[in-house]
């Protein structure tokens, strides 16, 4: 049995190979004891398992860190379209003090609350979460000494209970979502570097699907970054065809491919984890899968392998449509791509940039790609078989 490619947790028997960046990443996270906190950028491509991956680091190192994974997409401010870094720290607050009091340990309350007393921050409500009550800070609340505030918490929190856990690990998931900060890097950046950097025992991850030519991996971790060349980057790669291969013989033994066949299959799915284990998962058993097969299994089941794309697709703008469209025969310029659509270039700055943003699409020495071809293919069949786009009605 596989697991289906949207879960977030694997059970120990789901979780196959990446036995040597599993190493890699526990003993560099490790130095936390010694007061060598080192701060690490987890790269990789949408659905090759970064989010997992983290999931499983966390229970390893559990019982002797305090290991606080945030997922920031998941928080309110982001959910519902209203980003700001108060939003942000306040999601940030809630998700690390839970962790402390789910493991029983010291979190300071009466410290707090005297420290929220002395700098007249402003408590809208108590909500409950886990049993504990969390404070919600109102819009008076200064930006500045909140994001103070909850970024020193993680080191106080370990000074309290250096005899529980040899130190804080904070893994932040979908970190790319910051980008829509007005002014990240001023705003959100370069203060969050200067709180980290001299914080010993405690550890950052920063981890998202981000592709190698972004744009953010330069500003974070280059010698020019944020972090000055001190951040580390581990990059998570798809699977490999032997690893596929292996894997599937391992788990699905009653999966029968010719060797054409597989071929077909790994190039569908790009060995991309997650499209690997739906795909695998709706191929039908104990018959061969020759590469005609392959082929129109997947035509007919790229929908629900493409389930995330197509919810992302349906949110674009009809502009936005059109550029992705603009696109499927290959790279374009600015230029070409407002020639196109028959419009100005100024008018379609916003939308390269947002699909950039949403990495659907790929800037790379001044041409636009896109950078998912589960996507790109499914709007070629959907054309086929419609004569015409899937484009938003309004
Ligand atoms: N090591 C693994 N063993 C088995 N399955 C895996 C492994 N890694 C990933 N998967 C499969 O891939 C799916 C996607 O993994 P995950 O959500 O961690 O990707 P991600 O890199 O975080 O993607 P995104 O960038 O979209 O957040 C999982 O639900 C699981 O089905
Ligand atoms: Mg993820």
């Amino acid at each position: 049995m596989i697991p289906w490619g949207t879960r977030e947790n694997l059970r120990e028997d789901e979780f196959y190979n990446r036995i040597a960046e599993i190493d890699n990443l526990k003993s560099l996270l490790q130095t936390t004891s010694n007061g060598n906190a080192p701060q690490i950028l987890l790269t990789g491509l949408r659905g090759v398992g970064k989010t997992v991956f983290l999931k499983k680091i966390k229970k390893e190192l559990d019982n002797d860190y305090l290991v606080v994974y945030i997922n920031f997409s998941k928080a309110e401010c982001y959910q519902k379209r209203n980003m700001s870094v108060m939003g942000l720290m306040e999601f940030f607050f809630k998700e690390f003090l839970i962790e402390a009091k789910n493991k029983n340990l010291n979190t300071l309350d009466k410290r707090i609350e005297k420290y929220f007393k002395v700098n007249d921050f402003k408590i809208k409500e108590f909500i409950q979460l886990d049993k504990f009550p969390i404070p919600v800070f109102g819009s008076e609340t200064n930006v500045e000494k909140l994001m103070d505030f909850v970024l020193t918490l993680p080191e106080k929190i370990h000074e309290s209970n250096s005899d529980k856990i040899k130190g804080v690990l904070i893994f932040i998931d979908e970190f790319q979502i910051i980008k829509e900060l007005d002014d990240y890097k001023e705003s959100f950046l370069w203060k969050l570097r200067s709180y980290i950097q001299n914080q010993n025992y405690v550890s950052y991850v920063f981890s998202g699907s981000m592709s190698m030519q972004d744009e953010l991996i330069s500003e974070i971790a280059s010698q020019r970054g944020a972090f000055g060349g001190r951040m580390l980057t581990i990059n998570i790669s798809p699977f490999s065809k032997e690893t596929v291969k292996s894997y599937l013989t391992q788990e699905v033994p009653n999966l029968k491919f010719s060797d054409e066949g597989f071929d077909r299959f790994f190039k569908c799915t790009s060995g991309i984890p997650a499209y690997v284990n739906i795909f695998a998962t709706l191929l039908p058993k104990d018959i061969e899968l020759d590469e005609n097969l392959v082929k129109s299994e997947f035509e007919d089941k790229i929908e629900v392998i493409n389930t995330h794309l197509i919810v992302m697709w349906d949110k674009l703008t009809l502009r936005e449509q059109y550029i992705i469209i603009s696109l499927i025969d290959g790279p374009l310029k600015r230029n070409e791509i407002a020639k196109t659509l028959n419009v100005t270039t100024g008018s379609i700055s916003k939308p390269l940039v947002n699909l950039q943003h949403q990495e659907l699409m790929i800037l790379d020495n001044n041409l636009y790609y896109l950078s998912e071809p589960i996507l790109k293919r499914w709007l070629e069949l959907e054309y086929e078989k419609n004569g015409t786009y899937p484009f938003r009605l309004d």
